[in-house]
């Protein structure tokens, strides 16, 4: 199992391992959207590939912290691995690829809507901890951030600013 850098080529199997893992179109369709915006980062599309096969896929785009000024963070969102190729740790490689080349870029912490015991493996923790709010209501525990600088989220409380394509999921 290889994790690379998404193509154009990737793109229908990218929509179909979301539709499958989400029952349900709108994620597929969210990554559409994104990867036409000004808040795409082409580094940041990555897929898991098994014998020449895409089998998941995690995307990272830029978002704002609404604080005392605003910060340039990232989202962690969506992510899926196909449904036959879940709990095998495919899903935790992605995660794990995606936070170092993210660190590599220089962006200083990711936040992340999800799974309330899934993303602390990767040593993600409750965003209210550094006052970080999230736009959407959700329960405290599932909106989470990570510092990939130690001490990058010292004093940035705010409201997340997504961008509006998130709105329509
Ligand atoms: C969540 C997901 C990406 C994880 O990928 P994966 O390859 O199955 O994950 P790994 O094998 O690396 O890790 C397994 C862990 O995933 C978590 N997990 C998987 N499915 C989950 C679910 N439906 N709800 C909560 N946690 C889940 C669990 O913490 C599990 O750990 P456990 O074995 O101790 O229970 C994958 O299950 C998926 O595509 N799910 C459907 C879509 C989705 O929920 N995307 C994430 C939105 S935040």
């Amino acid at each position: 199992m290889k994790i690379r850098q998404e193509t154009p080529q990737d793109f229908q199997a990218v929509y179909e391992i979301n539709h499958l893992a989400f029952e349900q179109e709108g994620e597929s369709q969210l990554i559409e959207k994104i990867r036409k915006g000004k808040t795409f980062v082409r580094e940041l599309s990555l897929v898991a590939e098994q014998n020449e096969k895409v089998i998941g896929h995690i995307l990272f785009s830029k978002i704002k912290i609404i604080g005392e000024q605003s910060y340039p963070s990232l989202a962690l969102a969506p992510m899926a691995v196909h449904p036959d190729f879940q709990n095998k740790g495919i899903g935790s490689k992605l995660v794990i690829a995606g936070l170092q080349i993210a660190k590599n870029l220089n962006f200083e912490h990711v936040i992340v809507l999800g799974h309330k015991d899934f993303y602390p493996n990767f040593g993600f923790q409750k965003a209210s901890k550094w006052n970080i709010q999230c736009p959407f209501e959700v329960p405290d525990d599932h909106f989470m951030a990570i510092e990939l600088m130690e001490g990058s989220l010292e004093n940035k409380g705010g409201f997340v600013e997504y961008p509006p394509v998130f709105n329509d999921v």
